[in-house]
């Protein structure tokens, strides 16, 4: 019966952990889908290349366009937003450290597409294309050309997107939406770029790469791993430190819970059965018996003793009356 009683409890106890570790699975983003995640080499190197292949070949020629390296919180950013699903401009590009950690005023250029026809190609490609509506000379537009003055704004250098799957955008079903985000994003106030020949208006310290203005220092990547919009919903799973911790506190609490029942439990069999408190009615007829066999051995000495009381109640006048005797016979 203990043992059985020990098996049920370690099966129970199994079940729950195994739970748990299958959700932790579950919540850390299995993704099903073939649009690449937002941290994929080969995604994350495609469109950082195109943008700066785009950025060394504007027209008129650029003097001071900075070179762009990926960065992983504006990616974030990109996903967190993505996932809301909505055509519309993140709302917290302005907000201090709500679209990244460092960086305040971030930039941001969208596209939407069919997903099976979305590339990051296709969708940088259709932003570069406003140039052709775009008069540098006049710095006007006629149009929109906010994505193209963004894609070669001279002062950004760092880059981070990602692409979304969508049930339905507009008229769009099975969307993709793709966004990516920049710091220092452009204020778009202004022309992009300064005019002239490639690398002329670079920093003191600026290296030229592929045309682009390159700095070793500020084109270090930095991996905010812990890092993530706190608008995200819903958030992803993050183990940081403390939650390191806490999972470690827990398998060791499991861990000694099995100790406990293994060791402890057989050497005190009785400390957690509540069987035995239990009353059974064949036990409780049973004391009924004893208890009424009880009471009448009880009743019958009562009365054995009232007979002595009255016995011994004789003797004690009759010893009186002696004593009277003998107190008359001193007199
Ligand atoms: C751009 O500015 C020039 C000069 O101010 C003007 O002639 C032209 O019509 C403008 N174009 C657009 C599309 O606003
Ligand atoms: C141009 O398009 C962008 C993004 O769709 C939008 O945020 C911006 O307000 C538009 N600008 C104008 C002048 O219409």
């Amino acid at each position: 019966m203990e043992a059985e009683w020990l098996l049920l409890a370690l099966r129970g106890a199994l079940k729950l952990w195994l739970c748990e570790l299958w959700l932790l699975l579950l919540g850390s983003g299995v993704n099903a889908h073939f649009l690449p995640h937002e941290e994929d080499v080969d995604f994350i190197n495609e469109y950082v290349g195109l943008h700066n292949e785009l950025r060394g070949d504007v027209y008129p020629g650029g003097s001071n366009l900075r070179f762009m390296t990926w960065d992983v919180a504006l990616s974030r950013t990109a996903r967190a937003w993505g996932k809301k699903c909505v055509f519309k401009r993140n709302t917290h590009l302005e907000d201090i450290q709500m679209s990244h950690p460092v960086f305040n005023g971030i930039g941001e250029n969208m596209w939407v597409g069919p997903e099976n026809e979305f590339t990051a190609s296709i969708a940088i490609r259709s932003w570069f294309e406003e140039r052709k509506i775009y008069n540098f000379e006049n710095d006007n537009c006629s149009g929109n050309c906010s994505h193209y003055v963004q894609l070669v704004w001279d002062k950004s250098y760092k880059v981070g997107c990602a692409v979304t799957p969508c049930p339905r955008i507009g008229n769009i079903v099975h969307a993709a939406l793709f966004i990516c985000n920049y710091a220092p994003g452009g204020t778009l106030t202004r022309r992009p770029y300064q005019e002239g020949v490639f690398c002329t208006r670079c920093g003191i310290r600026d290296k030229c790469t592929d045309r682009l203005c390159s700095n070793a220092d500020r084109d270090q990547a930095t991996y905010y791993q812990f890092w993530y919009p706190s608008w995200e919903d819903p958030r992803p799973v993050v183990c940081n430190p403390v939650c390191v911790f806490i999972l470690l506190l827990r398998i060791v609490c499991f861990l000694l819970s099995v100790l406990i029942v293994t060791i402890v439990q057989p050497q005190f069999p009785n400390i957690l059965l509540e069987r035995q408190m239990v009353f059974t009615p064949e036990g409780s007829e049973r004391r009924k018996k004893t208890l009424q066999t009880q009471t009448k051995e009880v009743e019958k000495e009562g009365e054995q003793e009232i007979g002595e009381e009255q016995e011994e109640g004789k003797s004690s006048e009759e010893e009186e009356e002696e004593e009277k005797e003998e107190d008359v016979s001193e007199t």
